[in-house]
């Protein structure tokens, strides 16, 4: 397996709309490319990770909210099928390293995706992974989580963050 680069705030890749990924691209090139960005997402201690975020400009995320980081999801061209509520809560993500911010997203949410093998899944939760979920489809749409803070905030939060990745 690889480790792979994650790009990081400011990269403007990170701005890039996905394509969705065709029938034929689901094959074991996909599934080395899905393995590589478990083993970087578990590396660097993340809950989930999408392929932008690694340079792949395909409709993909992978994602897992257990505890011994044993429970992998795969989502191929996922799309929020239903939403319920809002709630704000803490977020991170692996592009933008040392800083945390609220961000409010609907508290309930049901996803249809296709998995690595090519299948068809729904899953729905009002959990961590409902967050995740929301947060890795926002990448795949060129979003950030950064995008959804008031614009004083946002400053706030990018002064600390170029403050943490100074070198
Ligand atoms: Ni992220």
């Amino acid at each position: 397996m690889t480790i792979l680069k994650v790009l990081q705030y400011p990269d403007p890749f990170l701005r890039e709309v996905a394509d969705e990924v065709q029938a034929s691209e689901i094959n074991d090139a996909l599934r080395k490319t899905i393995n590589d960005m478990f083993e970087t997402m578990y590396q660097e201690s993340g809950g989930g990770l999408a392929a932008t975020q690694v340079g792949i400009k395909k409709r993909f995320f992978i994602m897992d909210g257990s505890e011994k980081k044993d429970q992998r999801i795969v989502a191929i061209n996922p799309e929020i099928i239903e939403e319920k509520g809002e709630i704000i809560d803490e977020e991170g993500c692996l592009s933008f390293p040392g800083v945390f911010a609220k961000v409010k997203r609907a508290e309930w949410v049901k996803m249809k995706a296709l998995d690595e093998n090519g299948e068809v899944f729904e899953m729905e939760s009002d959990g961590y992974l409902g967050r995740c979920m929301q947060h890795e489809l926002d990448h795949l749409n060129g979003i950030t989580y950064f995008d959804h803070l008031s614009p004083l905030k946002r400053k706030m939060i990018e002064k600390k963050y170029k403050k943490v990745n100074q070198d």
